[in-house]
């Protein structure tokens, strides 16, 4: 019953807001952007002021983010791999502060590359504000 009827609002609220992302999509072609992804004026500014009750599980949430979204550059032979491997969990917690940095900020994933949607922002920004722990 109640699925049923949060199923039934949905469309109405994709309608409701697509204006908007249609404006931002003009924006970004009429600002001379070429690639519609962020370039750090679109950035949210989202960080997190606490880590969440609900820390993210580095096996279960973070970890398949970072193979899709990271892992084509940041693992060996990747563009990103120098110094940046992020197969494993060892990297990505020595590295917390750079990695919360360049996502934050939304300069990784970099321009040209799929973008992370909302929820992974998310995900990544509270694991990473709890200070990147492991299992
Ligand atoms: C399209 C390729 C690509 C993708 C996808 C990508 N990166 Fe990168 N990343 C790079 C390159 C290239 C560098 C520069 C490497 C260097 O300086 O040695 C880099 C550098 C970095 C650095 C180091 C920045 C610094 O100042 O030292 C971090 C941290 C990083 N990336 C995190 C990520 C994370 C997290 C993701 C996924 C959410 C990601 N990257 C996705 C290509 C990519």
């Amino acid at each position: 019953m109640r699925r049923h009827r949060d199923r039934a609002t949905w469309p109405r609220r994709v309608r409701g807001r697509r204006p908007l992302i249609a404006c931002l999509w003009l924006l970004a072609a009429c600002s001379g952007t070429p690639d519609s992804s962020d370039t750090g004026t679109g950035c949210p500014n989202d960080l997190p002021a606490d880590c969440p009750a609900d820390v993210p599980d580095y096996n279960a949430d973070v970890a398949p983010i970072i193979a899709d979204r990271c892992l084509s550059c940041h693992s060996p032979g990747g563009a990103g791999e120098a110094g940046h491997d992020f197969t494993t969990w060892d990297t990505l917690n020595a590295q917390q502060t750079t990695v919360l940095t360049q996502v934050y900020a939304c300069k990784m994933p970099p321009e040209g590359a799929p973008p992370l949607t909302s929820a992974e922002r998310g995900t990544l920004l509270d694991w990473l504000v709890c200070g990147a722990p492991g299992d």
